[in-house]
């Protein structure tokens, strides 16, 4: 078996990645006003040795920002802004996907524009707190229970923001459906209490997420189409229910059936969160015949060893690109990786534990 499989090309539906290292999808803050900048331009231009990168997650509508200073990507303006994103990143022979995030019930009205809403399946409201910049931390609010009109609406604008997408030259978009945000809520039989054909059955929860699909690959084609899920995540108060691994089976059979180029799954155990049983990754890797992308607490040697034993096609990962900003080339030429992290400004506005980490110096 070789063991540099990992620094060999790979072809991920039209496109060729130069490796298979991919930089996970980090929410960084920097987006004053939704729009991307120089700024963020160079941060992914810094870690463009990646063979790809997935953007932090991008909000397709005014109601998908619940975070302060998130991405935006549902009109020209956003477009321009991440032209400058994909053009250097394109410039150092990387390839780029935005993460399309709805925050749906995860977010907080001083966060939103004037006329956006929080919105989620069902009226409840999230355990925790949010981060507002006018106010600090603030209770999540009580979501608006999406009605028919919302939910064709919210579909609408995800086909449309990956039209903005390939118009900002991004080569693709991941679906983000993990990590507690919108579409996750709708996988949860404790976010989503509907009692219509979105919610009850395992179809009726997995429906809104499949028809999204849908509708993002009758916009960009499946070859441009990944999702990204988190089976048995407790980020944003979610937590594993008892039908869980027959739900993900189903999702994975689902999306194998829509031919979707990747599917994405992260392991946040390494972060703190209980163990994702192997069983669940080898359930969702038979049925999903697709590229497999796994996350979560990856180093060098076990991206090998998941690779090389057929786990995984692609390896991506997460913190260790935002202090290694050229993690790839460190793990390349065997020199030591950076372990110290500013943690404090993972989300401050601003160039500080963003874009002044170094690359190894010899
Ligand atoms: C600062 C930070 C922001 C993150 N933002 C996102 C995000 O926007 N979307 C997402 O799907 N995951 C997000 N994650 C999770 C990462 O994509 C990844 O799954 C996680 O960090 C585990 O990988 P690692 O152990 O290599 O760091 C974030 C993680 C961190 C540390």
């Amino acid at each position: 078996m070789n063991g540099n499989k990992m620094f060999s090309s790979y072809k991920l539906g039209n496109i060729e990645l130069k490796n298979r290292f991919v930089m996970a999808p980090m929410t960084r803050s920097r987006a004053i006003g939704s729009i991307p900048n120089e700024l963020m331009a160079e941060y992914y231009s810094q870690r463009a040795d990646a063979g790809l990168i997935i953007t932090e997650g991008t909000s397709p509508s005014n109601n998908g920002l619940g975070y302060s200073r998130i991405p935006g990507l549902y009109n020209e303006a956003h477009v321009t802004g991440w032209k400058v994103v994909t053009d250097a990143v394109h410039a150092k022979g990387s390839k780029i996907f935005v993460q399309l995030m709805h925050t749906g019930r995860i977010g907080h009205q001083l966060n939103l524009p004037n006329d956006a809403e929080v919105l989620a399946p069902s009226s409840v409201k999230a355990a925790g707190q949010i981060w507002t910049d006018q106010s600090g931390l603030q209770d999540y609010p009580t979501p608006k229970e999406m009605n028919y009109y919302d939910i064709i609406q919210a579909k609408k604008e995800y086909a449309e923001s990956s039209k903005y997408a390939i118009k900002a030259g991004l080569d693709g978009v991941e679906i983000h459906s993990a990590n507690g945000y919108l579409l996750e809520q709708f996988l949860s039989p404790f976010s989503n209490l509907r009692t219509d054909e979105y919610g009850g059955s395992i179809e009726n929860r997995c429906r809104f997420l499949l028809e999204t699909v849908d509708a993002i690959i009758a916009a960009i084609g499946k070859e441009k189409t990944g999702v990204r899920l988190s089976p048995y995540g407790v980020a944003s108060d979610m937590k594993p229910y008892p039908e869980i691994d027959e739900e993900y089976a189903y999702l994975a059979e689902e999306l194998n059936k829509r031919g979707i180029v990747y599917l994405h799954i992260a392991d946040h155990s390494a972060m703190g969160a209980p163990e994702v049983p192997q069983s669940i990754k080898d359930t969702i890797r038979a049925k999903f015949k697709n590229t497999l992308i796994l996350a979560g607490g990856y180093t060098k040697e076990l991206a090998e060893a998941d690779v090389n034993n057929g786990k995984a096609d692609l390896i991506a990962f997460g913190r260790p690109f935002i202090n290694n900003p050229d993690l790839v080339a460190r793990f390349e030429n065997g020199n030591p990786i950076a372990t110290e992290f500013d943690n404090d400004n993972f989300y401050t506005a601003g160039s500080k534990g963003y874009t002044d980490y170094p690359a190894f110096a010899v």
